[in-house]
């Protein structure tokens, strides 16, 4: 019976730990559909990734924002952008961000731990 009880407490810790800790590894490809838009270290279509943790939303200059998104008001974090992601255009309504969102929260916490290490590496980022 307590071998039973062990047994449930690791298989909920590991699928807790499923769920919340990203694989930057697994992220890297996620963010290709990014790269349509996006470049890391300069303004496209989208604005340059490269600083996005604690940057204000719509900061990035020389990249002419909605005014939505100028106006969002929020700071990147691993929480804000977890809900920006998976649905662009309900969490900023008007945002110019035309894109559906990333849907699956494995597939969120594996890009957020790439975009956390990949906007902050100087080789990226320069
Ligand atoms: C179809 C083109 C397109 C795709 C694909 C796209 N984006 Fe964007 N993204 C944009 C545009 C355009 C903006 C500017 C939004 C605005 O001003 O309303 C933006 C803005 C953002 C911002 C806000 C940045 C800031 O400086 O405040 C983040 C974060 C972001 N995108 C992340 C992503 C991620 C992560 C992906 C991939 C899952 C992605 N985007 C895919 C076009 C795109």
């Amino acid at each position: 019976m307590r071998l039973l009880a062990a047994f449930f407490v690791a298989l909920f810790a590991s699928a807790s730990a499923l769920a919340t800790d990203g694989n930057a590894g697994r992220g890297e490809e996620i963010y290709t559909r990014c790269l349509a838009c996006h470049a890391l270290a300069h303004n496209r279509v989208g604005p340059r990734h490269c600083g996005l943790f604690g940057r204000k939303a719509g900061s990035v200059p020389n990249y002419a924002y909605s005014s939505a998104m100028k106006k969002y008001g929020v700071t990147w974090n691993e929480e804000t952008l977890a809900r920006f992601i998976e649905n662009p255009l309900r969490t900023v309504p008007g945002t110019k961000m035309g894109y559906a969102g990333v849907k699956d929260r494995q597939e969120r916490a594996d890009l957020i731990a790439y975009l956390k290490q990949a906007t902050a590496d100087p080789k990226l980022c320069e």
